[in-house]
C-alpha cells in the first residue's frame, strides 16, 4: 500500500494540455463560462480562488464579475496553465488576476478567500483530502466552495466533499454544487 505522503499529482503532458485547451475553446463557445460563474456565489468586490484553473476560462469570467475592487487567484499544477491565464488576462487588460503554480499549497493567508472554485478537477486529484483541507484553511468563515465534476453522479460528488467533515452542502444550481465551511 502507498503511504499517504507519496500520493502526488503530476502535470499532464504538454500535448495533452494543448489538446485540452482546444477542447475547452469549443466547450466555452457552447457553454459560456459566465453562465457557470452565475451559478456560484461570486459577487463584485470579492476575492476568489479558481483551483485547477486550466487555461483560465472561469478565472477570466470570475475576474470580470469581481471587477477592479476584487481579485481572482488562478492556481494550477501546470506551467502552461499559468502561461495561458496570464496571456488571456493581459489580452483583456485584466489587472485583478494573480496566478499560483502549485499542486496543493496555495501560500495564501488563512481565511482570506470569499469563494473557491473547484471545477472539473476533483476526479484528477490523487489526494483530494489534502486539497480540501487547504481550501478550507484559506476560505473565510462564511466563504463558499463551488464544485462541478461531471465525472461523478450528483450524490457521489456531494458525499466526497462532505465526508471529511470540513464542508456542508447548501444548494445545487444545475451542475454546480455550493458548499460552506462547517
Ligand atoms: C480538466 S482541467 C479543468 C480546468 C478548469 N477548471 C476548467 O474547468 O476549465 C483540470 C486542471 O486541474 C489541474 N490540476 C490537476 N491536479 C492538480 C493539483 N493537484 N493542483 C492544481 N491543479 C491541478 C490540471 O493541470 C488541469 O489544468
Amino acid at each position: 500500500m502507498i503511504p499517504e505522503k507519496i500520493k502526488k499529482d503530476t502535470p499532464m503532458s504538454k500535448t495533452h494540455f494543448k489538446f485540452m485547451v482546444k477542447h475547452f475553446r469549443q466547450r466555452d463557445k457552447k457553454y459560456p463560462p459566465l453562465y457557470k460563474i452565475e451559478k456560484t456565489k461570486i459577487k463584485e468586490g470579492q476575492i476568489v480562488l479558481d483551483y485547477g484553473c486550466g487555461p483560465g476560462s472561469y478565472s477570466i469570467a470570475a475576474a470580470e464579475v469581481v471587477g477592479n475592487s476584487g481579485k481572482v487567484y488562478a492556481a494550477d499544477i501546470h506551467p502552461l496553465a499559468i502561461e495561458e491565464v496570464e496571456k488571456r488576462a493581459s489580452e483583456r487588460d485584466l489587472k485583478n488576476i494573480e496566478t499560483i503554480l502549485t499542486d496543493c499549497d496555495t501560500k495564501l493567508e488563512d481565511k482570506t478567500i470569499d469563494v473557491v472554485l473547484l471545477l472539473d478537477i476533483y476526479h484528477d486529484l490523487s489526494d483530494p483530502e489534502s486539497i480540501l483541507k487547504e481550501l478550507h484553511r484559506i476560505l473565510k468563515k462564511n466563504g463558499w466552495l463551488s464544485v462541478d465534476d461531471h465525472h461523478f453522479k450528483d450524490d457521489e460528488i456531494i458525499g466526497k466533499i462532505i465526508n471529511i467533515g470540513l464542508f456542508k452542502f447548501i444548494e445545487r444550481k444545475d451542475e454546480v454544487f455550493n458548499f460552506t465551511k462547517v
